[in-house]
């Protein structure tokens, strides 16, 4: 159940990995290519090992964390894995009461909606997460040179869940917040901020190459008012880990009118969903410096619609070769679904884009 004999143990260190070299324009052999939520139900041996654990449980408990992150590694040869947790986990680290409900997602108990509401999230501390640097550390060993993506939810995307108290369409209740009680929201965001910044400090100390931001529902924002909500909660996340040596990503749905927003938050990799095509994405990110008009740009992640894997296989081919010439207009491209894999999924359509993706982008 290790990777000791695997091609990639042997290979360079994580932090020279194809995809970390990909992440930060440098020259690769081949795209690499993982998928969100490439753990997960899609998955029999998914649904073996969680069976009678609920999703919370299984997130804290470091070898269950370890043994369904490499699950699809040794099913499909992604270039990375990515840590099994979910967004959610530090706000519940961090005092919110809250569960994961099947088919529906994270439900809060009591919804933060008042100063007094915003009290019962407390700063996090490294020991309230302490399972998952020893998940890490676990990981970091058994994966040799595959890198591991660390991950965290972006602020205005966990604000959603905590004002909402759950899944939402609107975002009703967390915009009539933003518009109405702005102190109230900068200081909820500005908490969250907080505590995601530490909870992606502890994955960089135990050892993860890389880190996503997942902001999956900014994208029902104006470019304007993401600017002015949410973009310096992002940033500050963004830029505490400036120094910390992986690439950062990220990654919202929907986002075709953030994308340069999204680049100036200070990611080193711009996610992007379906709508958008790579090589017009690459156009609107600008590069490191800042300076416009997008001129070097930086690298992207995405973006085949999950729903083309339903599809006969010849149009999925035309479809993943059709991203991978799109990305090369980009500096970097790590290949990628432009959302998660759905459950319904064939896991074996999984394996054969992996090696569709090495194959046709060989250089
Ligand atoms: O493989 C991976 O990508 C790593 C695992 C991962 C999970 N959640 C596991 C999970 C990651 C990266 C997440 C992040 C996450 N969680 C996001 C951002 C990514 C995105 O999808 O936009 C969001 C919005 C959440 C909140 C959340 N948690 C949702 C919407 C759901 C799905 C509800 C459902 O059951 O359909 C969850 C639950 C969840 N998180 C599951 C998994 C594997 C399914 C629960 C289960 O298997 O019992």
């Amino acid at each position: 159940t290790t990777m000791e004999g695997s091609a990639a143990h042997r290979e360079q260190p994580a932090a020279d990995s194809v995809f970390v070299r990909a992440c930060r324009g440098l020259p690769v052999p081949y795209t690499p290519v993982w998928f969100m939520r490439q753990a997960g139900r899609s998955l029999p041996e998914y649904r073996k090992v969680r069976a009678g654990i609920a999703m919370l449980e299984a997130c804290r408990r470091p070898d269950l964390v370890a043994e369904i992150t490499l699950q699809p590694v040794r099913r499909h040869g992604v270039d990375a894995a990515i840590l099994f947790s979910d967004i959610v986990v530090p706000v519940a680290a961090a005092g919110i009461d809250l569960d994961i409900e099947p088919g529906t997602g994270p439900v809060v108990a009591e919804p933060v909606r008042t100063e007094a509401d915003l009290a019962r999230l407390r700063p996090l501390t490294p020991p309230d997460v302490s399972y998952v640097d020893e998940a890490v550390r676990l990981l970091a060993g058994e994966l040799g040179g595959t890198p591991l993506i660390g991950f965290a939810g972006a602020p205005f995307t966990l604000a959603s869940y905590l004002v909402e108290g759950g899944p939402s369409r609107t975002h009703a209740k967390t915009k009539a917040m933003m518009y109405g009680q702005p102190e109230l929201w900068h200081a909820l965001c500005a908490r969250l901020a907080g505590i995601t910044l530490e909870f992606l400090r502890v994955q960089v100390a135990a050892g993860v190459s890389a880190v996503q931001l997942f902001d999956s529902w900014a994208g029902t924002l104006s470019e304007a008012d993401y600017r002015r909500f949410v973009l310096p909660h992002s940033a500050h996340v963004l830029g505490g880990l400036s120094g910390a040596g992986v690439p950062r990503i990220h990654f919202g749905v929907g986002t075709a009118q953030l994308l340069t927003a999204m680049g100036e938050a200070g990611a080193d990799v711009v996610g992007v969903d379906w709508r958008t095509p790579l090589d017009a994405a690459a156009a609107l990110v600008d590069g490191p410096s800042g300076r416009g008009p997008h001129g070097s740009g930086r690298p992207v992640q995405g973006n085949l619609d999950p729903c083309v894997l339903f599809a006969p296989w010849p149009v999925v081919e035309r479809e993943v070769r059709r991203v991978l010439a799109e990305g090369r207009a980009a500096p970097g491209h790590v290949f990628n679904l432009g959302h998660g894999v759905l459950p319904e999924t064939d896991p074996e359509v999984l394996t054969r884009v992996v090696a569709l993706v090495h194959e046709a982008s060989a250089r």
